[in-house]
């Protein structure tokens, strides 16, 4: 099958993911790529339109990013967002020029082309929102003003015969309501495509894909019971079948019960799994070890130790030899990975325990490499996933190592699982494990006063985290009813030895992130 693509250019903007959201909504494979991008990894993509993002940029700035050649050169249907509209005027022969301050916030846009097929549909005048500081002064040959706003007169444009578009404001923010509907216009009124991407051809074209790559191959798996790993694991197994392993290694970090309950999940899935128990040597390398990153990175480069010599094990009689290994990297990562090669701040090392080497001898298949992870859940349901895998919330690779804060130990652990089980099943009981992003118990280092019967206790607090999010990238603390928080801070305190003392975290991220550590 023939995958209808769009190229979003970066330019910058803090919104590109959301325009690549945006058109995945509209069923239509997108991906972001870099305005100074090769054209070969544009032309891979085989874009049937482009989309220019915004971006901090003025066009008369020195160094700014510029619009590829190949743009124009395609004929292709083109709709510049903002920075992007600036740029398709400028190279067209309109004229932009600075705005006398720059224009931010909401803004009433009215329509002026009501004809256009890009305001199909739409009302006349709608909410915008607006985040710009120069603006199109004159049109370039060819072009309309299609709307308007009081500060922008020429607030979208259009050459109809062309297909070339600019929207000065922000279509793809949820403060533009109807925004999803300009570009979906935009793609199936002016571009004329079908919208033909969905779950199911997803899974079809991975599926193919894994086969051709794989050939005879051999393919090997780390599972870590995760949405991610779980589906990739199982579109591999749809495409070669035995022919793929996968490795479960139990760091000893799990929540309660956890590893019993993966185990027996994969089992149903009809995976092929080795189980190594790997805790003992975890736990002596964590000894003693109190900063955040260095215990991510002791986890992963243990687990990658672990997983290459069970790799390289002769297993059920065959030969341990594999050619392939099969990750759940999801879009975020690549994203976030190319952002950093970039220069932008690292906060913390994600991803680092399912992340393995690039110079292990395996070669790489990610067949989510490009998905958000809502989509992976989709593809989760299609493959025929129980929802209690699908809908699992992300637990870090690091686990409860990084919900305890400072050393960890047995002991801690052992207060930790239990407080986090209590959360669970209280959440889980109130019915909102399905409206809470996620939701956990952290072991912090505080020691507190407190009086048990009638002794006095100098013991441990426990931290509830629990947060609304859409991807994990922002998250506000989920307002849980204060019924709930008071049934689970009595039973931690009542059940767990040792702890004497339950808070509720009130922070949103940013400035906090979502873990403690
Ligand atoms: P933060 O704490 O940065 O977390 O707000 C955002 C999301 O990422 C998860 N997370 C991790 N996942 N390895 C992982 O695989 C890690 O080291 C890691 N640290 C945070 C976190 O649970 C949340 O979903």
């Amino acid at each position: 099958m023939t995958i209808e693509a769009v190229a979003v250019l970066d330019f910058g903007s803090q919104y590109a993911q959301l325009i690549v959201r945006r058109v995945r909504e509209a069923r239509l494979y997108c991906e972001l790529v870099p305005w100074d991008a090769p054209h070969g990894r544009v032309g891979g993509l085989n874009p049937r339109a482009f989309i220019l993002s915004g971006g901090p940029a003025s066009v008369y700035d020195e160094g700014a990013p510029t619009l590829p050649h190949y743009v124009l050169v395609s004929g292709l249907p083109v709709l510049g967002i903002c920075y992007g509209m600036q740029l398709l005027a400028h190279a067209l022969g309109g004229r932009v020029v600075p705005a006398g301050e720059r224009e931010y916030g909401p803004a009433e846009l009215s329509v002026l082309a009501i004809s256009s097929p890009l305001f199909a549909n739409l009302p006349f005048s709608m909410q915008v929102w607006m985040s710009h500081g120069d603006r199109v002064e004159e049109l370039p040959p060819g072009f309309v003003a299609l709307a308007s706003t009081a500060n922008s007169p020429i607030a979208a444009m259009g050459d109809e015969a062309r297909k070339l578009y600019g929207l000065q404001f922000h279509p793809e923010v949820v403060h533009t309501p109807r925004g999803g509907e300009i570009i979906r216009n935009f793609l199936y009124n002016v571009c004329g495509l079908k919208g033909t991407w969905t779950p199911r051809s997803f899974v079809e074209e991975a599926v193919a894909r894994i086969r051709e790559q794989v050939g005879e191959g051999r393919v090997i798996c780390a599972l870590s019971g995760g949405v991610d790993s779980t589906v990739t694991a199982t579109l591999v197994r749809r495409a070669v079948g035995d022919r793929l392993t996968c490795i479960f290694v139990d760091h000893g970090l799990l929540r309660h019960g956890e590893a019993e309950r993966n185990l027996e999940r994969f089992h149903r899935l009809g995976l092929n799994v080795v189980f190594v128990d790997a805790r003992k040597r975890f736990r002596e390398r964590l000894r003693g070890v109190i900063d955040p990153e260095e215990k991510r990175c002791i986890i992963g480069e243990e687990f990658v130790r672990v997983f290459e010599e069970e790799a390289a094990k002769p297993w059920h009689g065959m030969l341990g030899h594999f050619d392939f290994l099969a990750q759940g990297t999801l879009y975020p990562d690549v994203i976030e990975s190319a952002a950093t090669a970039s220069g932008a701040a690292r906060i913390k090392t994600h991803h680092n325990v399912a992340g393995l080497p690039a110079e292990m001898r395996f070669k790489l298949i990610e067949p989510l490499r490009y998905l958000f992870k809502d989509e992976v859940r989709q593809v989760g349901l299609e493959l025929g996933l129980p929802e209690e895998v699908v809908c699992r919330q992300p637990f870090p690779g690091p686990a409860l190592a990084i919900r305890i804060v400072g050393e960890v130990t047995e002991e801690k652990l052992e207060m930790l699982r239990a407080a986090d089980a209590i959360v669970t099943e209280e959440i889980e009981a109130a019915g909102l494990a399905r409206r809470v992003w996620q939701y956990f118990a952290v072991l912090t280092p505080a020691r507190s006063v407190g009086v048990m019967g009638d002794g006095r206790t100098y013991e441990t607090t426990i931290a509830i985290r629990a947060v609304t999010s859409r991807d994990g990238m922002t998250a506000d603390w989920a307002r849980l009813p204060h019924d709930l928080l008071a049934r689970i801070s009595n039973r931690v305190v009542n059940e767990v030895p040792g702890v004497n003392r339950v808070v509720y975290d009130i922070t949103s991220k940013p400035p906090a992130t979502i873990e403690w550590e």
